[in-house]
């Protein structure tokens, strides 16, 4: 039998993040992964860090790539009615996201973690909990056709919407609350510049289009799709064209094109369970809350959750202090619901939902108010750059 202070089931951002700090503060860890490696960090997701998530890889040690290669921005473009607006974020808020893609931060916490000595079972199945309202919990897993059992004191439960974590906690003991999207977003990924140095998001009759980017030389681009819609019926001659045919006719002219690297459909949901904890267990990241794309908020959130317990679970272990982790559950939440209101409220205002002319109408004139309203557009530039508020 093996012993270990957290158990953290998932090696995703989350779950390597969380190792990582800890391991810093000398709390011994054991991460449980459901697929290998390269399985983890072939997954594409979206791209642009807070501040208060940069901070966070700084502490963990795992900046060096992200300082050198990522991309610091300063505003970002709201396109609408054949116009483009930009939103200040630095002038209206004194702060700036930076692009750097999930897919690279990945790489690098496995990378520190591994090179650290940090433990992670790979492609193990069938993850159990027992006692997670004792004195001590009890993981088991099975690994290589064996069962594994491991004591520890907490379970950081970081394994995504469709891990095991949550649906430990007693039905009766948690609430969920859920809003699935009439849409979804196929992205492709492309080796050519970015159309814009600034990320674009555009609202069009036809649909919502997004211009983003990895790097310099490599961009990511979405439109709105059917959630019925298959990636093998866009060809990538088809999603230019319709690419084309969203955003203003200067940035459609200055678009190069190329071959698809990734091609990709993702459904939008906004999905909240709280609370976020169950006796021993705590939930973080996607475990616990989903919000659809727009505005990148998903690793973000997972960040900030990551921040909060492991500053209550090493206060704990320095100083037998358990108010922190006793108070983990809402102040995450405090973040959690906030984010999960800007990033629905965004995808409201860029999405089309109908063909209703009332509501696409609605839409341009709240568009039109952000444009000319330097209160509102700070209330958008702030929440975009992440609220410390709350
Ligand atoms: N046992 C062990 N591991 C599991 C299990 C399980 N039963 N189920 C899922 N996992 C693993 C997944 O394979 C994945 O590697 O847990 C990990 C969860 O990672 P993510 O889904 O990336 O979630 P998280 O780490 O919380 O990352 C934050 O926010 O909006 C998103 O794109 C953003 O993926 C990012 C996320
Ligand atoms: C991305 O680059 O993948 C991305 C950027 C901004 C978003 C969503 C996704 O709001």
């Amino acid at each position: 039998m093996n012993k270990t202070q957290v158990v953290i089931i998932g090696a995703g951002p989350s779950g390597l993040l969380l190792a990582r700090l800890l391991e810093r503060a000398d709390v011994s860890t054991i991460v449980l992964e459901l697929h290998t490696r390269a399985h983890v960090e072939a997954r594409i997701r979206a791209g642009v860090l807070e501040q208060g998530t940069v901070d966070l890889l700084h502490e963990a040690g795992v900046d060096t790539r992200l300082l050198r290669d990522g991309l610091r921005q300063e505003g970002f473009g709201l396109a609408f009615d054949g116009r483009m607006h930009r939103i200040d974020v630095e002038a209206l808020t004194g702060k700036s996201v930076t692009v750097y893609g999930q897919t690279e931060v990945q790489k690098d916490l496995a990378d520190a973690h591994l090179a650290s000595g940090g433990v992670v079972h790979y492609s193990v199945e069938q993850v159990e909990f027992a006692d997670l309202e004792g004195a001590k919990a009890r993981v088991t897993f099975l690994q290589n056709g064996s069962r594994h059992e491991i004591t520890c004191d907490f379970v950081a439960g970081c394994d995504g919407f469709h891990g095991v974590s949550r649906q430990a906690i007693p039905i009766d003991k948690c609430l969920y609350h859920e809003r699935v999207y009439p849409f979804g977003w196929l992205g492709i990924l492309v080796d050519r510049p970015p159309v814009a140095d600034e990320l674009v998001y555009a609202n069009h009759a036809r649909g919502f289009a997004l211009c983003s980017m990895r790097s310099r030389t490599r961009s990511r681009y979405y439109i709105q799709c059917t959630p019925e819609d298959k990636v093998e019926q866009w060809s990538d001659d088809r999603f230019w064209g319709e690419l084309r045919a969203r955003i203003p006719q200067e940035l459609a002219e200055r678009l190069i094109t190329g071959a698809s690297v990734e091609k990709s459909i993702a459904p939008l949901r906004s999905f909240v369970c709280e609370p976020m904890r169950f006796g021993r267990l705590f939930l973080v990241g996607d475990a616990a809350h989903i919000v659809p794309p727009t505005g990148a908020k998903g690793l973000n959130l997972a960040a900030s959750d990551v921040g909060i317990l492991q500053r209550a679970l090493i206060r704990y272990y320095k100083t037998n202090d358990a108010d922190s982790l006793g108070a983990y559950s809402d102040a995450a939440l405090s973040r959690v619901w906030k984010a999960t209101r800007f990033s629905w409220w965004l995808t409201s205002l860029m999405h089309k939902f109908s063909d209703d002319s009332f509501a696409h109408r609605l839409q341009l004139a709240e568009l039109d108010y952000i444009s000319r309203s330097p209160a509102a557009s700070k209330v958008v530039a702030e929440n975009y750059v992440g609220l410390d508020l709350a």
